[in-house]
């Protein structure tokens, strides 16, 4: 069982980040291989709209994506991460999301049985602000994104108002909500 977490947050140790270490810590308690791939410090650029991938189901840019796109099919349960950034994942995260088109012309043009999958996947976000509203953009784009991916949306942790780097730490409710997590992902739950 391989857990791969994926931290979309461009502040490293920041909130997020923290829950998913405590996320994948857990996972590796409960018996998991765990892996973590932090976008911040990969180079890659935005989707193109070449269409290439369209015909080929691979990308023509060759950066830093392109192990990242093994790494999501190798693995059996995919843990994202992303702060709140204008009520939806950061730039970086998105950037990275559109890259999977790729994936997505796997999935749907190919038909690769390597992308018919619906693996288990774990969404953990954090925003500064308590709105009803604030996880909204969010949910749908990491649901179309596992979807692409070959992964279902199976569980998520929604932290409302924490905002400066860390303080996630003062509230240990949310460190188990994310270790509980991590436990679930283990067990492809
Ligand atoms: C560019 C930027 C945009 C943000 N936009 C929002 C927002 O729309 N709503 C919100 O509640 N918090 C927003 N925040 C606050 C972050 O979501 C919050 O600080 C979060 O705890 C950061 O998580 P991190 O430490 O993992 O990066 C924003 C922060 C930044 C830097």
């Amino acid at each position: 069982m391989l857990v791969l977490g994926i931290s979309g947050s461009p502040r490293r140790n920041g909130n997020t980040e923290i829950l998913l270490d405590e996320a994948l810590k857990s996972a590796g308690e409960a018996g998991a291989d765990t892996e973590k791939v932090i976008l911040q410090k990969m180079k890659f650029s935005p989707c193109i709209a070449c269409g290439s991938c369209d015909n080929t189901g691979i990308c023509v840019l060759k950066d830093d994506m392109q192990e990242l796109y093994e790494k999501i099919i190798a693995a059996d349960a995919l843990i994202v991460s992303t702060p709140i950034y204008f009520y939806n994942v950061s730039a970086c995260l998105k950037a990275a999301i559109d890259r999977a088109q790729a994936l997505w012309a796997r999935r749907y043009y190919l038909k690769e049985p390597l992308l018919l999958k619906d693996k288990p996947g774990y969404l953990i976000s954090v925003g500064a602000t308590k709105g009803k509203r604030l996880f909204k953009g969010t949910i749908l784009t990491i649901r179309y994104y596992y979807n692409a991916a070959g992964y279902v949306l199976a569980d998520q942790l929604l932290v409302r108002g924490v905002d400066n780097k860390g303080d996630i730490n003062k509230h240990p409710e949310y460190l188990k909500a994310a270790a509980e997590i991590g436990r679930l992902a283990a067990q492809g739950k």
